[in-house]
């Protein structure tokens, strides 16, 4: 069977995806959030352990993915706002472990507001993205997502910050670019 529609995609269900398929699924409808200049930022910031923030928002679309193929979910969910909205749900555009002047002490309460302001910014964002970015952080926040793709982005991501936070991997953590030459540009804007 042909998987076109309800979201227009282009791989086949019936079947279940392939790991290479939803890395493909992702650059394809992520390319926009992808190549934004700004996710040079996440690429300079480690998010849990050794994983910066960018690789950790590419893993938990993936995962968002797979979840919606594992689930059957195909014709309850938008493939494209998946994808976007969990790459994007934590475009806060900072190192959250700098002390900062406390100012990055509510980090874990403020930062799906954050990402939604950043994100608006750069991109034209769905209702359906604007909420999955804005909520991902629910129980900790009060709100819950009000979409099926709010629900897999905030899945995902504590999966993936489990995983990520315990990795032995976390001991080994590689010096990242600076920050710096990023941030003046976006503030140069
Ligand atoms: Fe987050
Ligand atoms: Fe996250």
């Amino acid at each position: 069977m042909n998987r076109t529609s309800p979201n227009g995609k282009d791989e086949t269900v019936g079947r279940l995806l392939t790991r290479a398929q939803i890395q493909r699924l992702v650059a394809k409808h992520g390319r926009e959030v992808i190549e934004h200049q700004h996710m040079q930022i996440e690429r300079c910031c480690y998010q849990h352990g050794n994983v910066t923030t960018f690789e950790h928002s590419i893993r938990v679309a993936c995962l968002a993915v797979w979840l919606a193929d594992r689930a059957h979910l195909w014709y309850h969910v938008n493939l494209r706002s998946l994808i976007r909205a969990a790459l994007l749900h934590d475009y806060f555009l900072y190192d959250w472990h700098d002390w900062d002047n406390g100012q990055h002490r509510w980090h874990g309460f403020t930062h799906g507001h954050a990402a939604l302001m950043n994100a608006l910014k750069d991109f034209d964002l769905n209702d359906i993205e604007r909420n999955s970015i804005e909520n991902h952080m629910f129980p900790m926040t009060p709100v819950p997502p009000a979409y099926i793709e709010g629900y897999l982005v905030t899945l995902s991501d504590k999966l993936s910050a489990t995983a990520e936070t315990f990795s032995f991997d976390r001991f080994n953590k590689p010096h990242l670019p600076s920050l710096e030459a990023h941030i003046k540009h976006r503030v140069a804007r």
